[in-house]
């Protein structure tokens, strides 16, 4: 009964924190999103089949606005540009930082190849500024994605659209 005990144990003690390590993914609207908790961070990949700007916003409260959004682009020279944006209207965004918030968020790394492009990067779940999303774990949460054809951060979409994502 002892043994038994033990192993329930450290069953419990090996699980508990790949549990916590569990991977989100799901494809809205061409822009394949994954992302998962690590620590105070939420690591979060997008990618989607152009040269051009990808982007993702967390909990709208009405079409693009009140979304937490990271919108970027990898350029020709392969450098990642990446933004902490807000959706301050209905139709449009702005950086976090014009809007007098903070930028919250670590490059971790781009990629541009084959037509597609890749950016991952780290963002705090509670980074205390009016213009990000709290984010908890074992929530589910709406999430916008969009891509456009352009190395350009103010750019209209080419793809856009919404779904869910439980983190
Ligand atoms: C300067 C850049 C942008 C402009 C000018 C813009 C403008 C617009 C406009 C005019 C619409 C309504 C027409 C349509 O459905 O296409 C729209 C819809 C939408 N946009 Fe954007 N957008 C921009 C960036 C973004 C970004 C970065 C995201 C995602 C993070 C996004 C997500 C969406 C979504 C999900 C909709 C559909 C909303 C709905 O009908 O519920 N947009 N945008």
């Amino acid at each position: 009964m002892k043994r038994v005990l033990f192993i329930l144990f450290l069953a419990f003690l090996i699980l508990t924190p790949l549990a916590a390590a569990t991977e989100s993914t799901r494809e809205i609207a061409g822009v394949t999103v994954t992302w998962k908790a690590e620590g105070e961070y939420v690591l979060i990949t997008m990618s989607a089949k152009t040269t051009g700007w990808i982007a993702v916003g967390i909990e709208p409260e009405n079409k693009m606005k009140g979304a937490d959004m990271y919108i970027g682009y990898v350029d020709d020279k392969g450098a990642v540009v990446l933004e902490d944006h807000y959706g301050h209207r209905t139709f449009s965004h702005k950086s976090d930082v014009a809007l007098g918030g903070s930028s919250d968020v670590e490059i971790i790394q781009g990629t541009e190849s084959g037509g597609e492009t890749s950016i991952t990067f780290r963002i705090p779940k509670n980074s205390r500024d009016v213009y990000d999303k709290l984010l908890e774990e074992g929530k589910e949460y709406t999430v916008i994605t969009a891509w456009g054809e352009k190395d350009n951060l103010t750019a209209r979409h080419k793809g856009r659209g919404s779904g869910s994502l439980p983190l």
